[in-house]
């Protein structure tokens, strides 16, 4: 069942391209780019779009909610555990969207409920057909990753990351035709990363250390946050994602020339002020491998880089990620841990 992979999760890692195919097939209109959805084809939020998810999937919310700001809806993010509908204001013109790869995590399910019952549009965004989170909500979207087995989520986070792209492109109306080529091209460019990946030599000359940090700045900030939550899962070492600029506050005390930074500095992340922010850390000593696709800018002020293809730059997360995923995996394997199992995890979280 593993085809010739040694875990599950490299497997679900290499099968990204076809899980994004799979989630774009039939949903670009050819020639004019329009997008469709099913089941969101009469939804037009007039209010605030709060996303209500946990773990991987508040890393890919983080995600769609900045692509939604950005083009001027208006979002709110909560951690699904954190969320209660008398907190925040929640009313019939509220569209709350559970981003739930399995649509059957605990937490999840009870946001989205008392969403339900202060009159809110829900929609669940969810890889699992007949889930509960499809069921309770009004509108349903199907991210198409296919499943997963590993229970470290990899092809479902790069899928709910596309689904929130196409789902921005859906509600906007009128898609930027760089956007959309940026999409149409992304799986040829997972693939590119997938092939030339240097993470291995990354992962074997970092085994040893005591953390990893990540770091990353507007689009590229969740992905930060996903790629340590990922270390921590699977490697059981201590890892932490920062957005760049909080550094200085507090986490900098905590960098040493043991504790390699992996730094997203890709175009149109405001690549310049995080390295400013790569300067901080190597004053400590620590490491810094950047993960770019303006090598030729960066790679100067770091000690790896691990590259990616130029594509429209609120993609680029997508393609950073596959890195910091690669990372990960090579990092357990030289430990042994158990990849596909990790101690203490499951793959869905029934309980609150
Ligand atoms: C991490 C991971 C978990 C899940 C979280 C939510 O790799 O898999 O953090 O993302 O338990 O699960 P879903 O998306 O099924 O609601």
């Amino acid at each position: 069942a593993k085809s010739g992979y040694d875990h599950y999760m490299k497997k679900e890692i290499h099968e990204q391209p076809r899980a994004i195919r799979q989630c774009l097939r039939g949903r670009i209109a050819e020639p004019d780019g329009g997008i469709t959805l099913e089941g969101l084809a009469d939804l037009e939020p007039e209010g605030m779009v709060q996303f209500v998810a946990c773990g991987t999937s508040s890393n890919a919310a983080r995600y769609g909610a900045r692509l939604l700001r950005e083009h001027g809806i208006p979002t709110q993010t909560f951690l699904a555990s954190e969320y209660t509908a008398d907190a925040v204001p929640v009313d019939e013109e509220t569209l709350v969207v559970g981003v739930t790869q399995s649509g059957e995590t605990a937490d999840t399910m009870r946001a989205l409920r008392e969403a339900n019952g202060a009159g809110a549009t829900t929609l669940a965004l969810t890889n699992t057909v007949g889930s509960s989170a499809a069921r309770e909500c009004d509108h349903v979207c199907y991210i198409r990753a296919g499943p997963e087995i590993g229970v470290a989520a990899t092809k479902t986070f790069v899928s709910q990351q596309v689904a929130l792209a196409l789902f921005t492109g859906a509600l906007v109306g009128d898609s930027d035709p760089a956007f959309l080529e940026g999409l149409r091209e992304l799986p040829e460019l997972v693939q590119t990363v997938l092939d030339s990946s240097r993470a291995r030599e990354v992962a074997d000359a970092y085994v040893d250390a005591d953390a990893y940090f990540f770091i990353g700045r507007e689009y590229t900030a969740p992905v930060a946050f996903e790629g340590a939550l990922k270390m921590k899962e699977i490697t059981y070492k201590h890892a932490e994602g920062f957005a760049a600029g909080e550094l200085k506050h507090g986490p900098l005390a905590l960098v040493t020339e043991n504790t390699p930074v992996f730094a997203l500095l890709t175009a149109g992340s405001r690549l310049e002020k995080t390295l400013g922010n790569v300067k901080e850390v190597q004053t400590r000593g620590a490491p810094v491998i950047a993960v770019t696709d303006v090598p030729e800018e960066v790679g100067r002020y770091a000690d790896h880089v691990l590259e990616i293809p130029s594509t429209h730059p609120q993609l680029t997360p997508i393609l950073a990620n596959v890195q910091l995923q690669l990372v990960s995996y090579w990092v357990a394997n030289r430990l042994g841990r158990s990849i596909d199992k990790p101690r203490n995890l499951a793959k869905s979280v029934t309980v609150e």
